[in-house]
């Protein structure tokens, strides 16, 4: 319990404390092989959705359907549990943007609601066990693409949404849920109609050397979404998008046992947790990460609308560059306000290098409940503002980074 009241602490530089414990993955995760095929398909420049659900249907667990030649069109597809997606080199599949494949029933699907829930993805795995989609391909959403029988794009349909405060029903690349040991491996993804790649509550997920390389004018495509995961690896990746790059949720489960390891955001939002933090986001590690050109850079948002404990956090090697608010955590995000408390308690950030000026937000929710972080080896510009409050923050900002290359954080690709 607290006794003392304060709004903003700062304990001294003396910090030598190295916490060993159990911030990451539990998995001892290796790089990824690729599965065997079962089957080689080659485009046929029409519509293949029949040939390549089939083709995965009757494939032998263990193995994987390769697309190995061409451009494939596709409408939703299912990975069956146990089978994997191969997207050879060279090969793209695109999502035929036609809002019809993907309505789940009552014609809501490229249209805008209140709900945005009526489509379903274009790749799903539901209930599967050790599947997943590989190869050095291109699974293309066609977010920007012309919908049939309308005269405008999947995009334009979620600006227009906003500017009427509703929803886009547009369909998600890929949803992973209530999975068991899924791997996504050196895929590039491009250009969904919304989120790249979401996983819910899935148990032992490695996504590893993947690429998502998507323009910014593309609203909701966040990147790699993990909600109410355990143990999970997402390693050498790197990332442009219009949205958070990385976000770590718990909206229906806990999220626990992750780490985020030599990744590059380049473009987007953020390496996010939250603002889906109902059920408690913890123990993840982020280690060895640039961030260059982004609205927000290491960022933890909830409210009182989601509540949930966030802890035992820790950020290392990380290099932010062109970043309005390279560190935000903030536990008021957009104000919406429910009934519940949010809780960001032992958060470290470690050797990390901010390079541009920006604005670093704490913004805890009160003295009795204020965000508790550390700071070890933090290096900021001097020039950099701060709007703090609510916080008991152990170490300090040094303000003596220089603009020039961190060269330690990611490892490329
Ligand atoms: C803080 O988090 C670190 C890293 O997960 C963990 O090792 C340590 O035990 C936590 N400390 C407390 C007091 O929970
Ligand atoms: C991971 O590797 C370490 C060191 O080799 C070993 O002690 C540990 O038991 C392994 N953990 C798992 C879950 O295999
Ligand atoms: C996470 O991995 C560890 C080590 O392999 C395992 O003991 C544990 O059961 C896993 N947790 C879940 C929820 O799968
Ligand atoms: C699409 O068509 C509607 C009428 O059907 C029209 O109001 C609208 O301006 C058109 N939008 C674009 C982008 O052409
Ligand atoms: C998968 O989970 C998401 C929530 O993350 C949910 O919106 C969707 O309905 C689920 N899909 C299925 C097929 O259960
Ligand atoms: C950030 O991105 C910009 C534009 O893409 C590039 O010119 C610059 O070198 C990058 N900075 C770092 C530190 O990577
Ligand atoms: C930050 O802003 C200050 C002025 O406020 C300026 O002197 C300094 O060069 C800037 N530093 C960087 C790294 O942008
Ligand atoms: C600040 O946090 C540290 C670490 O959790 C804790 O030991 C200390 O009591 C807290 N200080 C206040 C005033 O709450
Ligand atoms: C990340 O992807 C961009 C765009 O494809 C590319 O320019 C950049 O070199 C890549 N960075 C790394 C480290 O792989």
């Amino acid at each position: 319990m607290r006794h003392q009241s304060f709004s903003f602490l700062a304990i001294g530089t003396f910090f030598a404390l190295v916490h060993v414990g159990t911030a990451r993955d539990l998995r001892n995760v290796t790089e990824p092989k690729t599965p065997q095929a079962c089957a080689h398909l080659k485009a046929t420049g029409e519509d293949d959705t029949k040939i390549i659900q089939n083709a995965l249907d009757s494939c032998a667990k263990g193995k994987a359907v390769a697309l190995s030649y061409g451009t494939f069109y596709s409408g939703p597809l299912t990975i069956p549990s146990g089978v994997s997606l191969l997207v050879e080199s060279g090969v793209m599949l695109k999502a035929i943007p036609d809002p019809k494949l993907y309505d789940l029933g009552e014609n809501l699907c490229g249209t805008i609601d209140d709900l945005g829930l009526g489509c379903k993805p274009f790749i799903t795995m539901h209930g599967a066990k050790g599947s997943g989609i590989y190869g050095k391909g291109t699974i293309n959403g066609q977010g920007g693409s012309v919908m049939t029988g309308s005269n405008i794009t999947w995009w334009h349909l979620a600006r227009n949404a906003v500017a009427v405060r509703k929803f886009q029903n547009n369909p998600r690349l890929i949803q992973i849920n209530n999975s068991i040991d899924i791997t996504i491996y050196q895929i590039t993804l491009k250009n969904p109609p919304f989120y790249h790649l979401t996983a819910s509550e899935t148990n032992g997920y490695t996504v590893w050397g993947i690429t998502i390389q998507t323009p910014t004018g593309s609203l909701n495509s966040d990147g790699i979404d993990a909600v109410g995961c355990q143990n999970v690896t997402i390693a050498n990746c790197n990332i442009s998008t219009g949205d958070d790059n990385i976000g770590l949720k718990a909206l229906t489960a806990p999220g626990r046992y992750m780490s985020v390891l030599n990744t590059h955001i380049n473009r987007g939002n953020s390496m996010a947790i939250g603002s889906e933090t109902n059920y408690g986001v913890s123990d993840a590690l982020i280690s060895g990460m640039t961030i260059n050109g982004t609205y927000n850079g290491i960022y933890i948002k909830s409210n009182t609308f989601r509540g949930g404990r966030t802890s035992n956090i820790v950020f290392e090697n990380i290099c932010i560059s062109n970043v309005g608010k390279p560190i935000n955590l903030d536990t008021a995000y957009y104000n919406m306000k429910g009934n519940s408390t949010p809780v960001f308690q032992n958060i470290t950030l470690r050797n990390v290098w901010v390079q541009t000026n920006g604005t670093i937000v704490i913004h805890g929710m009160s003295n009795t409940n204020p965000i508790v972080l550390t700071l070890d080896d933090v290096h900021v510009p001097k020039g950099t503002k701060y709007s703090v409050r609510h916080a008991n923050i152990t170490g300090k900002w040094q303000e003596d980074a220089t603009g020039s290359p961190c060269g330690f954080a990611g490892n490329g690709k």
